[in-house]
């Protein structure tokens, strides 16, 4: 049968390309370019010379943004009170495109390199069922053929010498990443110890320290329904207005000033507690904009009952749910919550930090007559009284109880 298989061009997909091969698939490799910072043409190869029947190598760094990236914008979208899910919104867009290759090359099978212990097995193969059905998975690391023959990393090494497979050149991480131009995560390895702080020289979405400039930038970020729709520095007067290029510019003025590390224990689906490190530039400053643009033009009711719905969209997303009834609910109340959030931002980049410092809309909500301690148009300060008094009924019963049943 054929299988189309997630292939990176390193050393754990060129084995399993290989290894499909002997127990009889006719292997079709997909490369899905997310903004990680390969070399595809290598990639692509490398795929042909391990006798690939076909590869298609697949530019989605617009749809990964626009159909995934800024809906999170909308939703605020937080894991754990941390972690902008860089990898966990890019695997249902990287799985959607493979089951239409499988679809358009009729392939029966589609198979990926995610170990059994992670994430990312359940993101893909939730995203494959969700959009095909019928469609046959393949999962290497979780194929007990597969795992006796490969026990160790020294297994894949002689198998891949035995076959004609490229060796990884240079020094080998002591850590495994994921990129993609949202962010990078750090996992495993080294890594593994939290009470070890990685090296500074580990970072590469963000500059070393010493690197951040003493002086602040202040961007201004332009929304449209929550969306952003320009971007531009206040400092080297550069803008952008097109989706994906005002995103990669929000990464680089980020990158400078070494915004959107962190360093956490996080819950993974499967129940293990796992280290990771994460570097997110563009998307912090975003959030950051994007919640100081809701604080003037979203109605206080509605964005209490959105906040109800960021962490449980958030974890939906985290659990590989992007493609389900739950999350579709969801992201259409999300998208109408964000009609009415227009306006600017100017957000000041610093060290590390970001703050929105100004802000306005066309459709604020904010009254400066009304706010103002000078004035009094608008609104009665003598309403206040009962208003206060009928909400102390209840507290001063409560410590009347108290009171008579001895128990303050
Ligand atoms: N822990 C993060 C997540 O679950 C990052 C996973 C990184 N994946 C990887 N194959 N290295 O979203
Ligand atoms: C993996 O296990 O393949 C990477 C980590 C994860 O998916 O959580």
């Amino acid at each position: 049968g054929k299988v189309v298989l997630a292939y990176s061009g390193g050393l754990d997909t060129s084995v399993i390309l290989k290894w499909l091969q002997e127990q009889g698939y006719d292997v079709i490799c997909y490369i899905a370019d997310v903004g990680q910072d390969d070399d595809f043409a290598k990639a692509e190869a490398k795929a042909k010379a391990l006798g690939a029947s076909a590869v298609y190598v697949e530019d989605l760094k617009k749809e990964f943004v626009t159909d995934f990236i800024f809906p999170a914008v909308q939703s605020n979208a937080l894991y754990e009170g941390r972690y902008l899910l860089g990898t966990s919104l890019a695997r249902p867009c990287i799985a959607r495109r493979q089951v239409q290759i499988a679809a358009k090359e009729g392939a029966e099978f589609v198979s990926h390199g995610a170990t059994g212990k992670g994430n990312d097995q359940v993101r893909f193969e939730l995203t494959f069922y969700a959009l095909a059905p019928h469609i046959k998975v393949i999962a290497p690391w979780r194929d007990n053929t597969f795992l006796t023959q490969f026990q160790g990393r020294t297994d894949l090494l002689n198998y891949a010498r035995a076959n004609g497979i490229e060796m990884p050149s240079g020094d080998k991480p002591p850590f495994s990443m994921d990129e993609n131009l949202m962010h990078i995560s750090y996992e495993s390895g080294s890594l593994e110890d939290p009470k070890v702080a990685p090296e500074e020289d580990m970072y590469t979405k963000t500059e070393h320290y010493k690197n951040w400039p003493d002086v602040p930038e202040v961007v201004r970020i332009e929304f449209r329904d929550g969306m952003p729709v320009k971007v531009l520095s206040k400092e080297t007067e550069e803008s952008h207005d097109d989706p994906l290029e005002l995103f990669l510019f929000l990464n680089r003025i980020a990158k400078k000033h070494g915004i959107g590390r962190i360093d956490i224990v996080e819950n993974r689906f499967v129940g293990i507690k796992s280290r990771g490190v994460y570097e997110t530039p563009g998307m912090t400053i975003l959030r950051c904009a994007h919640l100081d643009i809701e604080g003037i033009a979203m109605d206080r009711e509605v964005m209490r009952l959105r906040d109800m719905m960021t962490p449980k969209f958030s974890e939906l997303v985290y659990n590989g749910f992007w493609f389900s009834p739950e999350s579709d609910f969801l992201l259409a109340a999300i998208e109408k919550s964000q009609e009415l959030i227009d306006g600017w931002v100017d957000v000041i980049c610093f060290k590390g930090s970001c703050m929105a410092v100004a802000r306005d809309s066309p459709s604020s909500l904010y009254s400066e007559k009304i706010a103002s301690m000078e004035s009094t148009e608008g609104y009665d300060p003598s309403d206040a009284d009962g208003f206060i008094r009928i909400n102390a009924i209840r507290l001063r019963a409560h410590r009347e109880i108290l009171m008579s049943t001895d128990r303050r």
